[in-house]
C-alpha cells in the first residue's frame, strides 16, 4: 500500500471535492451524476446519490455502459452554469475526450481506472493512482464516493457497506484469504462500526445465502472440480454421504444454515477429494476465505451476502435496468427490489446458458502464442461477455496467458472486448489496461481499464488485426521488450 503521506494527500483531495460539492449545492446548482453500469459504478451512484439527496441537491443519475464521445457531447449540451456533472467509475481513462468536449466546464471525476491523458484545469479529478494507491485492488469507485460522502456529512458513514459491495463487485478481494485491504480496510471498519457488516472466515461458496448447498457446490467453477462442478446429482450424493441433511422442514438448506461442525466436515471431504484428483492442498485452501455479511439485510436473500449483492447490481446494469440497482442501493426493498430479483434470475440463467454452450463448443477458446482468445462472436451476448470472461479466465490451463474474450454487436458492427489477466501476469509486468488501450486506438476503437481487467470496443473489421496486435504486445511485454505494456 502507498505511504501514509500519499494516503493523507488522497484524503485531502476527497475533502476538497466534498467541499466543492456542498458549495455547488448551496449555490443552487443541479447535479448530474453519470456512472458506469457494473456493480462498482452502480454502488458509487447509490452512495453519492443518497449523500447528495441528504444534502438537499437536485439530482439526476445516468448510468452508461462505457465512456464514449456521445456522452461527453451530451453532457456538454446540458451543462450550463447551473449544472455540475460528476462522473463516477468512468472518465479517468478518457481525459482527452472529456477535455475536448467540456473544455471550460467545471466537472468532477471520481474514478479508479488508470488515468490516461491530462485533465483540464477546470476538472476536479480524484483517482487513487495519482497518489500511488493501487486503484485495481485498494479502493474502488464506490470507495472514493464513500470517502467523499462521509466528508460531506458524517451521517453518511451508514453507506460504507455499499462501498464494500462495490469493491467486491470489482473483485478487489485480492489480499490473503480473499480479503479486502488497502483503503478498503477503512471502509470495512466503518461498516462494522455502524453495525451493517460482519466479517468472518468461512467456506466460500457463491450463493451462501440463497442457494441450496448442493447447488452452490455444483456452481463451483474456481477451482473447477471434475465430478462436482456442474454436477448437481453428484453434489447431492456427496453431501448425503457426509450425513449433511439437505433440507430443514421443507426448505433447502443453504450454506448459511450449516453448523460449524457440518462446514468443517464438508471442507475436509472436499479437501480430500481434491487431493485425490491431483490438486494441490493450496487449491483446496482457496475454498476458505473472507465472507462479508450485511447483517441488516434479510437472511436467505441475495442482499445479505455482499458478493451476491454485487452480482445483483451487476445483473441490473448488464440487463439494461440499472436504475433498479441504484434504487436498491438507495434503500428500496419493494418494487425496484422485486424487479431486481427477477432480473438477477434472468441474468444468472443467461450466464449459465452461455457457459453450458461454451463447454459444448470449446473450440471457441483458442490458445495463441501469448494469449487465449474466446470468440464469442454473435453467439455470446455482449451483456454477459464481461462475466463469462471473468469466469473462464480463472479456469484456463496456463496462468501466463491473458484471456481476450469478445462478442459481436451486429447493430453497431463493433466487437466488445473483455480481457482478463491473472495475478501472475500482473506480477510479471503485464498491464492489460495499457495493452488493450494501445491496440484499440491503433484499430480505430477505444479501450482501457486496469492492469488485471480491461475492455474495448472496436469496429468488427479490425477484429483480427486487434487480436494479433494484442498477442504481440503481450509477447513483447513478457520478453521485457516493453515496459508495463
Ligand atoms: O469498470 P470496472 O473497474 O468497475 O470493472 C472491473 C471489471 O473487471 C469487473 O467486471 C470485474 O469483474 C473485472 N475484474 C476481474 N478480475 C479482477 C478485477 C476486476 O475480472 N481481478
Ligand atoms: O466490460 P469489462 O468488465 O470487461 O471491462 C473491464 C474493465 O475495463 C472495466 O474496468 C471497464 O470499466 C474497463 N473498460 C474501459 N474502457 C472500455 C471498456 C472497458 O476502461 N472501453
Amino acid at each position: 500500500m502507498a505511504g501514509k503521506d500519499r494516503v493523507n494527500e488522497f484524503i485531502q483531495e476527497t475533502k476538497r471535492v466534498s467541499e466543492e460539492i456542498l458549495k455547488s449545492i448551496d449555490r443552487g446548482m443541479r447535479i448530474l451524476l453519470i456512472s458506469h453500469l457494473d456493480a462498482d459504478g452502480i454502488s458509487a451512484a447509490g452512495i453519492l446519490g443518497k449523500a447528495l439527496i441528504r444534502a438537499g441537491a437536485t439530482l439526476s443519475i445516468r448510468i452508461e455502459r462505457w465512456m464514449e464521445w456521445r456522452i461527453a457531447e451530451e453532457v456538454s449540451l446540458y451543462a450550463g452554469e447551473d449544472l455540475l456533472p460528476i462522473f463516477t467509475d468512468m472518465g479517468s481513462g478518457y481525459l482527452d475526450i472529456l477535455g475536448a468536449k467540456l473544455e471550460k466546464k467545471r466537472i468532477i471525476i471520481l474514478d479508479h481506472h488508470q488515468p490516461i491523458g491530462n485533465p483540464r484545469e477546470n476538472f476536479l479529478h480524484v483517482n487513487p493512482h495519482l497518489f500511488g494507491i493501487d486503484g485495481s485492488r485498494d479502493i474502488s469507485s464506490a470507495g472514493i464516493s464513500y470517502f467523499i460522502a462521509k466528508l460531506m456529512d458524517e451521517r453518511n458513514s451508514d453507506l460504507a457497506h455499499l462501498a464494500v459491495v462495490g469493491a467486491l463487485g470489482d473483485l478487489q478481494d485480492k489480499y490473503e484469504g480473499r480479503r479486502l485491504g488497502g483503503l478498503n480496510d477503512i471502509i470495512v471498519k466503518d461498516s462494522i462500526e455502524t453495525g451493517f457488516l460482519n466479517v468472518e472466515t468461512d467456506l466460500l461458496l457463491f450463493g451462501r445465502e440463497t442457494r441450496p448447498v448442493y447447488k452452490a457446490l455444483a456452481y463451483l467453477t474456481n477451482p473447477y472440480i471434475p465430478g462436482i462442478s456442474g454436477e448437481e446429482d453428484k453434489c447431492l450424493a456427496f453431501l448425503s454421504s457426509l450425513n449433511i441433511s439437505l433440507k430443514e422442514n421443507d426448505r433447502w438448506r443453504a450454506l448459511r444454515d450449516l453448523s460449524q461442525e457440518e462446514k468443517r466436515k464438508l471442507f475436509s471431504a472436499l479437501h480430500d477429494y481434491l487431493i485425490s484428483k491431483g490438486f494441490k492442498s493450496d487449491v483446496a485452501m482457496s475454498l476458505i476465505g473472507t465472507v462479508y455479511t450485511l447483517v441488516r439485510e434479510e437472511p436467505w436473500t441475495p442482499l445479505r451476502d455482499a458478493r451476491e449483492f454485487a452480482l445483483l447490481l451487476n445483473a441490473t446494469g448488464r440487463m439494461g435496468v440499472p436504475s433498479l440497482g441504484v434504487a436498491v442501493c438507495m434503500g428500496d426493498r419493494k418494487r425496484a427490489y422485486e424487479e431486481a430479483l427477477k432480473t438477477l434470475d434472468e441474468y444468472r440463467q443467461m450466464v449459465g446458458k452461455y457457459l453450458a454452450w461454451l463447454s459444448e463448443n470449446s473450440d471457441r477458446i483458442e490458445e495463441w502464442e501469448y494469449i487465449y482468445v474466446l470468440h464469442g462472436e454473435k453467439d455470446i451476448d455482449e451483456k454477459t461477455i464481461s462475466t463469462i470472461s471473468t469466469i473462464i479466465s480463472t479456469n484456463l490451463p496456463k496462468p501466463n496467458k491473458p484471456l481476450i474474450a469478445y462478442s459481436f454487436m451486429p447493430k453497431e458492427r463493433v466487437i466488445k472486448i473483455s480481457a482478463r489477466a491473472s495475478d501472475f501476469l500482473v506480477k510479471m509486468g503485464v498491464n492489460l489496461g495499457e495493452i488493450i488501450r494501445v491496440a484499440a486506438e491503433r484499430c480505430s476503437g477505444i479501450g482501457g481499464g486496469h492492469d488485471i481487467a480491461a475492455g474495448a470496443q472496436i469496429p468488427y473489421e479490425q477484429k483480427m488485426s486487434f487480436l494479433k496486435y494484442v498477442n504481440s504486445l503481450v509477447g513483447e511485454c513478457l520478453m521485457g521488450r516493453r515496459n508495463g505494456g
